[in-house]
């Protein structure tokens, strides 16, 4: 990889065609990036490339558009492989996205790892991705779910998890970065106490993998998952790593073309892997696209990248603290680029109707975390979640359509 460019967030703007046309013609600052975020050229010129020059069924023909389709497909699972650093590209499923990565290790784990009276330790932060899943095994095996308490700060409480770990703990279902709060969550000390007990750890890393340089095998996780729409790529494509010998034991969870070596009514056998895992066909410009977006990614300083997000989240949550009346929701120390927030005088989807209504674009609601809103004792906030094309100005517009909304609804 050849060094990156020194970062400037103007030049990387000038990357993003909506930035440059639909949201500069109507004056619409985008801060929902946690939700989903804005593609770049390269990622969107990816995917065209494929279907113009390349479009072919993967794994299958012995024709020319095949191989290349093929080649280009599986050259992009060695990026992903790379850009985590998994020992082998064949640790790298690709699925929907997190939700389907979580429902895959979910139901293949149900099959010969946990058991009824098995404990699932999931913490109340999660995303409702990382809790459905595991209630339907704990329906499923008869496992009990048990919750990891947050503090007031946002922060878990690691102490009560450590205390968790001694009961039947088989698995620990975690994400990185909270959705909802942005709290960066300590996941390499609290896998390592995980596995002291025996217990397999899953690493949802939906709101990290833009913003963190993962180290699957420095984490020592089990399985690590997330998204590609939420780090500048395609949407519908994701992520699931996992172990090699956990892949190998878990049992294939859909059956289909791609996922066998062979089949006949009396007994079918499958493929090694991945594929065994990727039955039907995949969405194979997702992929190459994914990777484009990876490839984006590195070719920017992320060090650089990372300070500029914290700077935004930094300057955001000091001006917001001026505004009379507003709490901000989640002030752990370690914070991804998030901002959560409650005004005293409105309901989080009246706030979000005057910041849009102000051309700036936040999420409103529990953010598909409803148990936390209930331990936290409020209805849900209004995020402003930051990306690498974020400006200080889009702060600023941010804080005084605020400021503006706070006043029209005292
Ligand atoms: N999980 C995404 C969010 O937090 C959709 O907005």
């Amino acid at each position: 990889m050849s060094n990156p460019k020194p970062f400037n967030v103007d030049q990387v703007r000038r990357d993003f065609p909506l930035l440059t046309g639909r949201a500069a013609e109507d004056s619409i600052v985008y801060l929902d990036n946690a939700a989903t975020t804005q593609k770049p050229q390269v990622v969107l010129d990816s995917l065209r490339d494929y279907y113009e020059r390349h479009n072919a069924n993967v794994h299958r023909g012995l024709h020319t558009l095949s191989d290349e389709a093929t080649a280009a497909f599986e050259s992009a699972r060695a990026t992903v492989a790379n850009f985590v650093n998994a020992k082998d590209p064949k640790q790298v499923l690709w699925t929907k996205g997190t939700t389907e990565s979580i429902n895959l290790v979910g139901n293949c784990l149900s099959h010969f790892h946990i058991q009824a009276g098995d404990i699932i330790l999931i913490s109340e932060m999660e995303h409702h991705s990382n809790i459905v899943p595991w209630q339907f095994v704990a329906e499923q095996t008869g496992a009990i779910i048990s919750t990891i308490p947050v503090l007031e700060n946002g922060a878990l409480d690691t102490e009560h998890y450590e205390k968790s770990l001694k009961n039947r703990v088989r698995l620990v279902a975690l994400t990185h970065v909270s959705n909802a709060l942005g709290t960066v969550n300590p996941v390499k000390e609290m896998i390592k106490q995980a596995h002291e007990h025996n217990a397999l750890v899953v690493i949802d890393g939906a709101q990290a993998a833009a913003h963190i340089e993962i180290d699957v095998q420095d984490l020592d996780c089990d399985f690590y998952v997330f998204s590609a729409h939420k780090m500048y790529g395609p949407t519908g494509i994701g992520v699931l790593y996992g172990k090699e010998k956990l892949l190998q034991e878990m049992p294939p969870w859909q059956g289909g073309g791609e996922m066998i070596e062979s089949v006949s009514f009396e007994c079918t056998t499958y493929q090694h892997l991945p594929y065994k895992f990727e039955a039907g066909t995949p969405d194979i410009s997702g992929a190459i696209a994914t990777a484009a977006s990876i490839d984006y990614l590195e070719n920017l300083p992320r060090k650089e990248v990372s300070n500029h997000e914290h700077d935004l989240l930094k300057y955001a949550t000091s001006k917001v603290k001026q505004i009379e009346g507003l709490r901000v929701v989640g002030t752990s120390a370690d914070k991804g680029p998030i901002l959560s927030f409650l005004l005293d005088e409105g309901h989080p989807h009246d706030v979000g109707v005057l910041l849009n209504q102000q051309n700036v674009a936040v999420r409103t609601g529990h953010h598909c975390a409803m148990p936390l809103m209930e331990s936290l004792g409020i209805p849900g906030t209004v995020r402003a979640s930051f990306a690498l094309y974020n400006t200080r100005e889009d702060v600023d517009r941010l804080v005084s359509a605020i400021d503006k909304a706070s006043r029209l609804l005292r």
